[in-house]
């Protein structure tokens, strides 16, 4: 039977106590045992079903879990109180003093610096590389290269990592391929396709409320299992927990997410379009004159789209920020960073999100100082947001 995220997630009984239709909400910190022997056999990992200390697990954390394992096709999850969270606990789990790293380059900004500046604290090393270039990703494999580390749609330049091809360089070198799948949930399941550990920000179209900051780790039970081991478990040990509170809410909008990341895009599919016929330059990879359009089209779920996220190039951040400043006034949606929320979000990565990345690295990795990035919201007349996008446009002299 065909793998289907939204019905896998459909499908999970979860439901509390009392046979309420949404799990009850864990409201506390520790749990009791009858038995002192089941306490001590919780600590070592023995005793099935049962809750121990909510930094380790909580139930409300553990339903979320379960769902992104469902839409995932991952046999575990874990829930982090952000998307960093997530990242920064999966890598840690992997690498040792000494370990070596190989990542794109064209990533998000905070994972940038965290690669970049400060694994490097820990003897960590990290090769950054152009990640659709698969022979600079073999060229770079050195003895101790732990981990490759990619997202799926890169943050900002919308390039597509090709996940089987990368999991094939992994596999005949023992390294683990780490994928950031915060831009193409549901679209694309990195586990799927041979990827070891998938990451995610919930923070943006799982849970697409912008109400909160959160993160998740896909990966296999024994994965899962080491971190959050009493003795050495990054999770465990850092203590990134999401607050079970947050999870119950982030659970209940996951059953939408298929409906939101069909509109989110379609309207991203309209206004590439139109932005091409205006003769905007424009990288979506919903259009065939993407460079990754063909890579996305094999490893996509086709039902969701290409995805909601767009970046136009205006040479000069002046422009951009006059085009989004009346965006803005306009009402096409908020200056402002992140993505995957109702309303249409967007911002100059270069001045933004992407501002970690040193000036002569954007160069490098092609974004240009007028780069806007839209994440499109789900707006039910999107020609209607065109007609302001190009009115911004038009006033603010780009067109
Ligand atoms: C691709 C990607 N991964 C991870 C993150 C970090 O997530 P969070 O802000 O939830 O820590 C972001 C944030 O923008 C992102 O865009």
């Amino acid at each position: 039977m065909k793998f289907d995220p939204a019905s896998s997630i459909q499908d999970l009984r979860q439901f509390g106590e009392y046979g309420d239709v949404n799990p009850s909400i864990t409201d506390s910190a520790t749990y009791t045992f009858m038995q002192a022997k089941t306490m001590a056999d919780t600590f070592h990992g023995e005793a099935e079903g049962c809750f121990l200390y909510s930094r380790h697990w909580n139930p409300s954390n553990k339903y979320l879990a379960d769902a992104m394992a469902a839409m995932e096709g991952s046999e575990a999850g874990w829930v982090t109180g952000s998307g960093m969270g997530a990242i920064t606990t999966a890598l840690l789990q992997i690498c040792q003093a000494g370990d070596h790293i190989i990542s794109g380059l064209t990533i998000y900004g905070g994972s940038f610096a965290f690669l970049q500046n400060w694994l490097p604290r820990f003897n960590i090393s990290v090769t950054f590389v152009n990640i659709t270039d698969l022979d600079a990703v073999k060229a770079a494999i050195r003895p101790n290269t732990k981990v490759i580390y990619t997202e799926t749609m890169t943050n900002p330049m919308l390039q597509i990592s090709d996940i089987p091809a990368l999991a094939a360089i992994s596999n005949a070198h023992q390294i683990k391929l780490v994928v950031d799948n915060t831009f193409t949930p549901m679209i694309v399941a990195p586990i799927r396709l041979g990827a070891h550990v998938v990451v995610y920000s919930l923070t943006k179209f799982v849970n697409g409320k912008n109400d909160c900051v959160a993160g998740a780790i896909c990966g296999t039970r024994d994965f899962i299992g080491e971190l959050i081991d009493v003795n050495n478990g990054t999770a465990m040990l850092l203590g990134p927990v999401l607050d079970p509170m947050r999870s119950s809410g982030i659970l209940k909008n996951m059953h939408t997410l298929h409906i939101r990341m069909k509109q989110h895009s379609h309207n991203a599919m309209y206004l590439a379009t139109k932005f091409v016929e205006s003769g905007i330059s424009i990288q979506y990879p919903g259009l065939p004159a993407h460079k990754g359009h063909e890579t996305l089209k094999k490893m996509m779920d086709q039902q969701f789209g290409f995805g909601g996220m767009i970046a136009i190039d205006l040479c000069t951040a002046d422009q951009a920020s006059k085009l989004m400043e009346k965006m803005e006034i306009e009402d096409v949606g908020y200056l402002a960073v992140s993505l995957g929320y109702f309303k249409t979000l967007f911002s100059n990565s270069g001045k933004s999100t992407s501002s970690e990345v040193p000036e002569e690295i954007q160069r490098e990795m092609g974004l240009s100082e007028g780069m806007v990035r839209f994440s499109v919201g789900l707006d039910n007349d999107i020609d209607r947001t065109w007609e302001k996008i190009y009115k911004s446009l038009k006033a603010t002299g780009c067109v």
